[in-house]
């Protein structure tokens, strides 16, 4: 049996910022947020192709914002020129993608927690990794509270351990494939943080004595949280910060 570290982050932790009430993944979601109360953010992060890392979620520009085509393929500079915004609703219309640093910088003034999931472009799966946890190291130097880095590729997480070992960092697991609790160690994790379904009292068991922390994504319903909650996990992930009053632990 590990004893985990020390949690220095809140239980609820809005997804994409608050992505469903506003346009994911953007200043406004993160803003939405923080007005129903809500202290950790969840974001998704990659690379332009000049290096500048920004938030996005899927591989292509065509779902969430006015651009089209792969997003790794293009430069800060073309990327920042777009509507992130209209997609969701015209109250939005305009909002731009952000870049990481720039919501790092509103969690930190507002002494918000972040989680900053590594969605690499493919093939870029260890560079952002590295990207991200450089910047990360940078950015919260001297701060309380770290962000925590997340990922469902082993090679991200190896590229931020490598980087910036003493950031702390989550194996985010759709399934439970082989090896995943040794691969977690290997990483260096300090948490697991999984599709809510796969949680039973066996495999939060099994991850607590490893000393890992047991996060989950996306409960949006309340049966789901308060299974999660009965089994003693460690975080859940939302995208219902209308529903979920952080508050509430
Ligand atoms: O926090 C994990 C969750 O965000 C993973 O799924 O597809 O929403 O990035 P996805
Ligand atoms: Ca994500």
């Amino acid at each position: 049996m590990t004893t985990p570290a020390p949690w220095p982050y809140p239980f609820w932790i809005a997804h994409r910022g608050a992505g469903k009430l506003a346009p994911e993944n953007t200043l406004a979601a993160f803003r939405r947020g923080a007005a129903q109360g809500y202290r950790m953010f969840e974001c998704d992060a990659k690379l332009s192709a000049d290096g500048v890392l920004f938030l996005l979620h899927d591989d292509t520009l065509d779902r969430t914002t006015n651009g089209q085509g792969i997003a790794g393929n293009q430069a800060w500079g073309a990327l920042a020129q777009l509507d992130a915004g209209s997609w969701h609703s015209r109250a939005y219309a305009g909002e731009p993608l952000p870049t990481l640093e720039r919501i790092a910088r509103f969690c930190l003034r507002n002494l918000y927690g972040l989680d900053i999931e590594i969605k690499p472009t493919p093939n870029l799966e260890g560079a952002t990794g590295q990207a991200v946890a450089t910047l990360a190291a940078r950015l919260w130097q001297g701060a309380a509270v770290p962000p925590l880095l997340t990922s469902f590729k082993p090679e991200s997480l190896a590229g931020a351990q490598q980087a910036a070992p003493h950031l702390p960092r989550g194996l985010l697991l759709d399934t439970l494939w082989d090896g995943w609790l040794e691969r977690a160690r290997q990483l260096g994790c300090v948490a697991i943080v999984c599709n809510h379904a796969l949680w039973d009292a066996a495999t939060v068991a099994q991850a607590k004595a490893a000393g890992l922390r047991a996060l989950s994504y996306t409960v949006n319903d309340e049966w789901a949280a308060q299974r999660l909650i009965d089994l003693g996990t460690d975080g859940v992930v939302t995208d219902r910060v209308d529903l979920f009053s952080p508050a509430a632990r």
